[in-house]
C-alpha cells in the first residue's frame, strides 16, 4: 500500500502573515489525521513562518522550485541546501507554469532532480500534456518523453524519494478536471516509465499524485481510484478549510 501525499501548492499567493493564518487554521482541523502525508509548498519568502508554524506538527514543508547548482552567481535562484536551512523537506521541480512560463526544459527538471535527490530533498516531478497536444492524441507521447529525460542516469537506489505529479495543463485553474479514469490512465503510463528507468519495484511503491482543479467535491472519486496516489492541490489549497476537507476526503 502507498500511503497517499497530499500537497498544496500555493503558487504566488498569501505573504508570511497569512501563511501563519493558513496554519493557526488549518492545523487545528487535520490534527489526528495519519491516513495520508501533507505537505505545503508556500513562496520562498513565506517558507520561516510557515516551517515555524507547522513545528511538531504532521505537516511538512516544501519549496516549489530549486535551482540546480550548490550556490553561484545566479541572480533569483534557491538552492537545495537554502531549502533544508529554513526546514523544507519537499521540493515540486518542474510545474507546468515554470516550463510555460519560465523556461523550464525536461533537461533541467533532470538536473533539478538529481540535485534534490543528492541533497535528500524529496521530489515532486511534475510532468502533464497541453490541451493542443492531448487533442492530437499525443499524451502518452509527451508524459513518456518528459519521464524519459527527468529519470535520466539516475538510479534505482538515488530515485527512492522520488514522488511524480501528473498535472493535464488544461486541468490546473480551468476548473477541468480529468476523469479518475483518464487520470488513471496517465498514471499507468508514467508508473509504466518508471519501471523502465529503475525497475519494477520502486515503479509499484512510486507515489503518483494527480493535480488539476482538486477540490474537496472531487477529491474523493480521485481519490478512491487506486492508481491516484495523492493530490498536488492550487486554488483550494489556498483555504485552509477546503484543504482540509480534501485532506480527509
Ligand atoms: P489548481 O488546483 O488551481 O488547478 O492547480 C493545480 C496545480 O497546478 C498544482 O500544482
Amino acid at each position: 500500500m502507498r500511503k497517499k501525499l497530499i500537497a498544496a501548492n500555493w503558487k504566488m499567493y498569501k505573504v508570511p502573515d497569512d501563511a501563519r493564518d493558513f496554519f493557526r487554521n488549518f492545523l487545528p482541523l487535520v490534527a489526528d489525521h495519519s491516513r495520508d502525508e501533507i505537505v505545503v509548498c508556500p513562496p520562498f519568502v513565506d517558507l520561516p513562518a510557515a516551517v515555524e508554524s507547522a513545528k511538531s506538527s504532521n505537516v511538512a514543508i516544501g519549496g516549489q522550485d530549486m535551482h540546480w547548482e550548490k550556490e553561484g552567481a545566479f541572480t533569483g535562484e534557491v538552492s537545495t541546501a537554502m531549502l533544508l536551512a529554513v526546514g523544507c523537506t519537499h521540493v515540486i521541480i518542474g510545474h507546468s507554469e515554470r516550463r510555460q512560463y519560465f523556461g523550464e526544459t525536461d533537461d533541467t527538471v533532470n538536473l533539478k532532480l538529481k540535485a534534490a535527490l543528492e541533497a535528500g530533498l524529496t521530489p515532486i516531478v511534475c510532468v502533464g500534456e497541453v490541451l493542443e497536444e492531448r487533442e492530437a492524441g499525443l499524451t502518452d507521447d509527451v508524459l513518456r518523453r518528459q519521464c524519459l529525460r527527468a529519470f535520466h542516469a539516475i538510479s534505482a537506489k538515488k530515485a527512492a524519494k522520488l514522488v511524480v505529479a501528473y498535472e493535464p495543463v488544461w486541468a490546473i485553474g480551468t476548473g477541468k478536471t480529468a476523469t479518475p479514469q483518464l487520470a488513471a490512465d496517465a498514471h499507468q503510463l508514467i508508473r509504466s516509465e518508471a519501471a523502465k528507468a529503475f525497475g519494477e519495484k520502486l515503479a509499484d511503491s512510486l507515489r503518483i499524485l494527480y493535480g488539476g482543479s482538486v477540490k474537496p467535491e472531487n477529491a474523493k472519486a480521485l481519490m478512491s481510484e487506486e492508481e491516484i496516489d495523492g493530490a498536488l492541490v492550487g486554488g483550494a489549497s489556498l483555504d485552509p478549510k477546503s484543504f482540509a476537507a480534501i485532506v480527509k476526503y
